[in-house]
């Protein structure tokens, strides 16, 4: 039954929206967990940019209002509303030179980003404070705004000098990496003031931080793990904001707290996945055999029934940890494994694992792209996953193994260490074993936690209890839509 969610409402803003504009777990959490709200109750609106795939999609939009000119170089938007989409409402913030171009939603085609980024999230961020805000031009009228990661990071600061709040306000980082940061000289352009470039306002080492804005003047501030929550008040993994993250904390326990992710069980379920080759369930694991063929002829590799199938679906960066699996690819195919792997990221990284896998033909197969069917069925298809990211907020995809029967290798840190089980006597015993994880991102860690995973794929019973204790777990959202709902409660006034 519908019951905490008590009429409140919600806006979230974001910069992604699955499947129309994603770069990683953000475009997937922002179409998913609006919708579990909602199925708490809660009355949500999605605010994004109208980048050309959303336009598309929806020609059809009924226009909301006008912004007409937001001040300092920002340009009048308009906002609509798609006629009919499934889900939460979108609002679209339409300006064609902001967002309809071709590229993604950060960079180009050639991979280099926007020079005017600054003023697109901007806009995006004076957008969704306006409509938090007493000059609202709608009817709808927020009770809490939901700001996500750098790009809307500016929205807490705009309701703090230039507009009268009437939303509180939450800021979720998914990921400290990336920070939104500018040359000071574009402050008037974002219409900030200059008494906002200061340490207690948007400065950040002589330049305009969006996050930093966000994280210093937000009502809560949450991230996607309680591993990750601590990690970042920590110089390590604080990336330069862990002064400020601390005394936030040391505020008020409740300012920083981390709230799991869930993943989209319509979306990601091995029993109704429409993308993979034969759908299977706890009870009919026999089946994934079928997508592990399929996907050996995808990639092309020879994989006879002995050999394991090692996955990895990835962003291609430092943080994954993917040069790691680079580094460790020849000891591993030595050892008898095969590889497939699926990922796109910093071009140095794409092309050492194309030659590498010209260099292993029939045993290591790449694909370089962003390729929503073909990641499904990898998740399908290996027997085990490696995820040894170095930093990692949540992960999504050692959820998604978790529950295609996958068991991940991981490097335990953030929400990789909130999810998955070392198979150990102790986690046997207990009954929740579901992967394998190692400490310090190394490739010597990673080659010792990929030999025991091996080790255990050889003994059947003991793999299936590991593929079932990982199935076996609800990783939707409903848990996290309740953590954030009674969040947003607490802060309406007269509910707490
Ligand atoms: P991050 O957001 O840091 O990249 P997550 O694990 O939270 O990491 O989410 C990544 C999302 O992007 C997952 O849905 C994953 O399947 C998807 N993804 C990443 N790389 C690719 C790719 N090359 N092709 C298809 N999907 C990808
Ligand atoms: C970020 C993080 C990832 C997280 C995702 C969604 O992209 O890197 O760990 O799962 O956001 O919150």
């Amino acid at each position: 039954m519908a019951v905490s969610g008590g009429g409140l409402r919600v806006l979230f803003a974001t910069s992604e929206i699955a499947p129309w504009v994603k770069t990683g777990g953000l475009g997937d959490v922002s179409a998913a967990l609006p919708a579990a709200l909602a199925a708490e109750g809660l009355e949500v609106r999605v605010l994004v940019p109208a980048y050309p795939a959303l336009l598309a999609a929806f020609p059809e939009r009924r226009p909301l209002a006008r912004i007409e000119h937001p001040a300092g170089a920002l340009r009048p938007a308009l906002l609509s509303q798609p006629a009919a989409a499934g889900g939460p409402p979108l609002l679209l913030l339409e300006s064609a030179e902001d967002y309809r171009r071709p590229g993604g939603p950060y960079q180009d085609r050639g991979g280099r980003d926007w020079t005017d980024n600054a003023l697109r999230f901007g806009l995006l961020s004076k957008a969704a404070a306006l409509l938090a805000s007493t000059d609202t031009p709608l009817d709808w009228q927020p009770d809490v705004l939901h700001c996500n990661d750098w790009q809307t990071g500016l929205a807490p600061a705009y309701l703090r000098y230039r507009l009268r709040p009437r939303a509180a306000t939450v800021m979720t980082i998914h990921n400290l990496a990336f920070q939104g940061v500018f040359e000071p000289a574009l402050l008037a352009a974002l219409d900030l003031p200059a008494s906002a470039m200061a340490i207690d306002g948007v400065e950040f080492h002589g330049r305009i931080s969006f996050l930093k804005a966000g994280l210093q003047h937000c009502d809560r501030i949450t991230t996607v793990s309680p591993t990750y929550a601590r990690e970042i008040c920590e110089p390590a993994h604080g990336a330069g904001l862990d002064g400020l993250l601390r005394w936030r904390r040391e505020r008020s326990a409740a300012d920083l707290t981390g709230i799991l992710n869930g993943i989209d069980t319509g979306e990601w379920n091995p029993a109704t996945d429409a993308s993979i080759a034969a759908r299977y369930s706890i009870d009919t694991l026999e089946a994934k055999a079928v997508n592990r063929r399929a996907l050996a002829g995808r990639l092309g590799i020879d994989a006879p029934p002995d050999t394991p199938i090692l996955g990895m679906v990835s962003r291609m960066t430092l943080q994954k940890g993917t040069d790691l699996v680079l580094a460790a690819a020849e000891a591993l195919v030595a050892s008898g494994a095969r590889l497939a792997v699926l990922g796109s990221g910093e071009p140095a990284m794409e092309e050492a694992w194309r030659e590498l896998a010209a260099a292993h033909r029939g045993r290591i197969g790449v694909r370089i792209g962003f390729d929503d069917v073909l990641a499904h069925l990898v998740e399908a298809g290996a027997d085990l996953f490696l995820m040894p990211s170095r930093f990692e907020p949540c992960g999504l995809n050692q959820m998604y193994s978790l529950a295609y029967g996958t068991p991940p290798v991981v490097h335990a840190t953030g929400g990789l260490a909130d999810t998955v089980v070392d198979c150990n006597a102790s986690t046997r015993t207990a009954g929740t074993a579901n992967g394998f994880s190692f400490t310090g991102a190394s490739v010597p860690g990673l080659l010792a936690a990929v030999a025991r995973a091996i080790e255990a794929w050889r003994d059947p019973p003991l793999w299936r209890e590991l593929q079932r204790n990982g199935m076996a777990r609800d990783w939707g959202w409903s848990t996290a839509a309740r953590r954030y709902a009674q969040l947003y409660r607490s802060l309406r006034p007269g509910d707490a």
